[in-house]
């Protein structure tokens, strides 16, 4: 070959090289389009605009891009089709729900479909071609090194005969007992600052929460407030309740059967303060449920001596309440974390008279999975900062994502929040701001209950 020619064989190899170069990446383009130009499409955009109308009526507009195509297709979108009244297969009417489970709220599932089975398909066509193929990890976290530098683990010589499923531990500092509830076998297992088991009372339902009640604690009785969860897993059967337990560890005898207040839909957690500032304790109630549930107070009337409840939000899912002086007015306002159809961290402000003014701290996607929060001011400008998990993957939706972990979000003065840290872990489940160190900076601990065991967490 000529040298001439051969120039001209090299200068079109390098001209075919930064062609198909360009298709790639125009192609790749095409992965992850911002779906603008597949909208070209009047058939997708009419599947748009139908998940516009439809798919941000109960809960916030679910993005294509928060879930692989596969996942949308193949899981959420069948598991969601009951709640506008399709059958994910055939696109018809389903059967009524509530037959399988009497205590769905009414409204949950319509008895007649809100769409038609083609429909439902450009609704499915439309996150098919505009979600991602699949969800990538942006941020890389330096590897986890496995040491003891901070903690040691003691282990109890203790073994329930059934494997244990536990649903709630409390230590108490103060008389240094540990409070197990664990579900498999129903038991309540007290157990002394040296693991040693001190007692084991057989329970009603599990316990999702108990709260050592500040002032009748003693040497000698542990008076505590135990929330019943009723059902652990998913329904709106109301068989949950509050009670007050007392435990006596010189007789070692324990009671849980004083009722303060029943017919309770999966309570998750309770606590008592006085809230509306009247010198009167009010007990502040997580009720979860499933397709319904609230936040709500329980107010004493001294006139027939009876519990009034008042309704703070009536949304599932609450599992996470504070009480304090968040806006600094001088009285106790309430902070909560919802994690089902709504998620996210709203506020009740105590306007006084027993009013409460709810606004939105953080609003948060369906597909958050939030799974706890704290308040903590951690650039010591004296506004609380909000530490929050984002991890549970039990849902329609069991693929890892990106976004779950741990976030920090920085309060701008006036209640305004905007994102100022993100770990990526998968399945983040709660995370606890405290100086473990002792370097009088507050660390992070955190676990997962979704981790990705085969990689990395
Ligand atoms: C009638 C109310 C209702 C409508 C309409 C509705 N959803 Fe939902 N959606 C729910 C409820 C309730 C949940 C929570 C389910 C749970 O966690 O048990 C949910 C959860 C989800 C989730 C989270 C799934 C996960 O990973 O846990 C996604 C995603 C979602 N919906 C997408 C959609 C889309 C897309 C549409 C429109 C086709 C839609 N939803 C329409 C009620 C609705």
């Amino acid at each position: 070959m000529s040298r001439t020619k051969l120039l001209v064989f090299v200068s079109v190899l390098i001209v075919l090289a930064v062609v198909v170069i360009f298709q790639i990446l125009n192609n790749q383009d095409h992965f992850f389009p911002g779906y603008d130009d597949i909208l070209q499409d009047p058939y997708l955009l009419h599947g748009q605009e139908l998940s516009l109308i439809y798919c941000g009526s109960c809960h916030v507009y679910p993005d294509p891009s928060l879930l692989p195509k596969t996942t949308w297709r193949f899981e959420t979108l069948p598991a969601i089709a009951p709640f506008l009244g399709v059958d994910p297969f055939s696109g018809e009417g389903i059967q009524d729900a509530r037959r399988t489970n009497p205590y769905v709220p009414d409204h949950i599932y319509p008895s007649e479909p809100m769409v038609t089975a083609s429909e439902w398909q450009n609704i499915v066509d439309f996150y098919w071609h505009t979600a991602p193929d699949e969800l990538v990890r942006e941020i890389s976290v330096p590897e986890i090194i496995i040491d003891s530098l901070f903690f040691s683990s003691q282990i109890p010589v203790f073994e329930t005969e059934a494997e244990p499923v536990v649903t709630s531990v409390t230590f108490d500092e103060q008389s240094g007992y540990i409070f197990v509830s664990n579900s498999s076998d129903l038991g309540l297992y007290i157990f002394d600052r040296n693991l040693e088991k001190v007692n084991h009372t057989i329970l009603e339902s599990p316990i999702s929460d108990i709260t050592l009640i500040k002032g009748e604690a003693d040497c000698d009785t542990n008076v505590f407030l135990a929330t019943f969860i009723g059902n652990l897993f998913p329904s709106d059967a109301p068989y949950g309740s509050v009670r007050k337990g007392i435990f006596d560890p010189i007789r070692s005898t324990a009671d849980f059967d004083s009722l303060i207040y029943g017919n309770l839909a999966r309570p998750v957690a309770s606590q008592i303060a006085d809230v509306n500032g009247d010198g009167i304790d009010e007990i502040i109630i997580n009720e979860f449920g499933h397709r319904d549930g609230s936040v709500f107070l329980l107010e004493k009337d001294d006139e027939n001596n009876s519990l009034q409840k008042e309704i703070l939000i009536q949304t599932p899912g609450c599992i996470q309440s504070y009480v304090l002086d968040f806006t600094g007015n001088g009285m106790n306002d309430i902070v909560s974390l919802c994690t089902q159809t709504d998620q996210a961290i709203y506020l009740f402000e105590n306007k006084g008279n027993n009013q409460f003014e709810r606004s939105t701290l953080l609003q948060f996607e369906i597909t958050a999975g939030s799974s706890s929060f704290e308040l903590v001011d951690f650039n010591d400008d004296g506004y609380f900062d909000i530490l929050y998990t984002s991890g549970d993957n039990a849902d329609f939706s069991k693929i890892f994502k990106p976004y779950h972990g741990v976030y920090i979000f920085g309060n701008n003065g006036v209640n305004r929040f905007d994102e100022k840290w993100f770990y990526p872990l998968h399945g983040a489940y709660n995370a606890k701001a405290r100086d473990f160190t002792g370097n009088g900076e507050p660390d992070i601990a955190v676990i997962s209950y979704f981790a990705d065991y085969e990689n990395s967490p």
